[in-house]
């Protein structure tokens, strides 16, 4: 491993002040915990066909997904005064492919949870999830928030103050590709090309629109992963329950979240809840960087059919 990690490219971000160095692995940018922890995932993880993916690039609504997820999948065993989302980070009941390989399996023997959340980018990820034709959820999200949703999760992670670490460096770093598992694009159209082939395997989620609407789309999300509501359900308010206990409100207050950290890669928990808001990028980009993102989107995107409005 030490010698296939001296043959990446690295690149260690300018407005870190030395302490965030990326690795470039098959096409993507991440870090070397995540190369060895990717590079184990892809030798060794055999997956299930009845294992349920949800794919994001880091900030783009993972811990909603997740939460969501969660929530819908274990329902019958739970409600919403007893689910493990109150007391547990929800890191740390959905496993990551590239850190819980142990977890995951230890699921498939019991029969226990079927999700499984990664950030590996489609072309990366291991060849049993495709060839067991397992669903897949990819959320997304509008770029200017996730720009300004990494640099503040990246600075904090590293103990770093905003004097230390210039915005816009970070900013002109993103729009080169260099970001968690970036480029940002590339994620993005990997999993959207591969939805256009198996749409009734891959269903995209916008962290938008989950906002607008949280219940038709925690609805959708069900259906899709085979634990739909019954009429008896809806009637009852179950997605309701589902989606306020969820919420970023209810999730960012809870005291594990607010004090806890994370058993496996060590990062407090209330790194994962910062505003929520759509749209926090006015408050950072000046005219210029508007210009420039809308542009790079509209060049990577022509053609593709994926639209990702530039104002939400
Ligand atoms: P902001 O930094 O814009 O606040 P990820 O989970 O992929 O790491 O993404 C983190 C982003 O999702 C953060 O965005 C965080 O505040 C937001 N988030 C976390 N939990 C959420 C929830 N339950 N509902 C909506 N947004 C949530």
């Amino acid at each position: 491993m030490e010698e296939m990690l001296k043959t990446l490219p690295q690149h260690t971000c300018s407005w870190s002040k030395g302490k965030i160095t990326f690795y470039k692995y098959q096409n993507y940018w991440t870090s070397q915990q995540l190369v060895v922890g990717g590079h184990l995932a892809q030798q060794s993880f055999k997956a299930y066909p009845t294992d349920i993916f949800l794919c994001s690039s880091p900030k783009t609504g993972t811990t909603w997904l997740k939460s969501l997820a969660f929530a819908i999948v274990t329902r019958q065993k739970f409600d919403d005064s007893t689910t493990p989302l109150l007391n547990k980070n929800v890191h740390e009941c959905v496993p990551f492919l590239e850190r819980g390989l142990e977890i995951i399996e230890e699921n498939h023997k019991n029969s226990g949870l079927p999700l499984v959340a990664t950030h590996f980018p489609y072309p990366s990820l291991p060849e049993s999830v495709i060839a067991s034709n397992c669903k897949i959820v990819y959320v997304y999200r509008n770029i200017k928030d996730v720009i300004v949703s990494h640099y503040h999760f990246r600075t904090k992670a590293m103990n770093i103050t905003s004097e230390d670490a210039p915005f816009e460096e970070a900013f002109e770093e993103f729009c080169q590709g260099i970001s968690g598992y970036g480029p940002y694009w590339d994620h993005i159209l990997g999993y959207w090309k591969a939805s256009l082939k198996r749409p009734d395997r891959i269903l995209f989620l916008k962290y938008e629109d989950l906002k607008k609407d949280p219940t038709s789309n925690a609805k959708k999300l069900a259906e899709f992963m085979g634990y739909p509501f019954s009429t008896e359900e809806e009637k009852a308010g179950v997605i309701e329950k589902i989606t306020s206990l969820c919420s970023f409100e209810n999730m960012s207050n809870l005291e594990v979240n607010k004090t806890g950290s994370i058993r496996v890669g060590g990062l407090e928990n209330k790194l994962y809840f910062r505003k929520a808001e759509d749209g926090d990028w006015k408050n950072y980009f000046t005219n210029e960087m508007k210009e420039k993102i809308d542009k790079l989107i509209d060049e990577k995107l022509n053609g593709t059919g994926l639209i990702l409005k530039h104002n939400c």
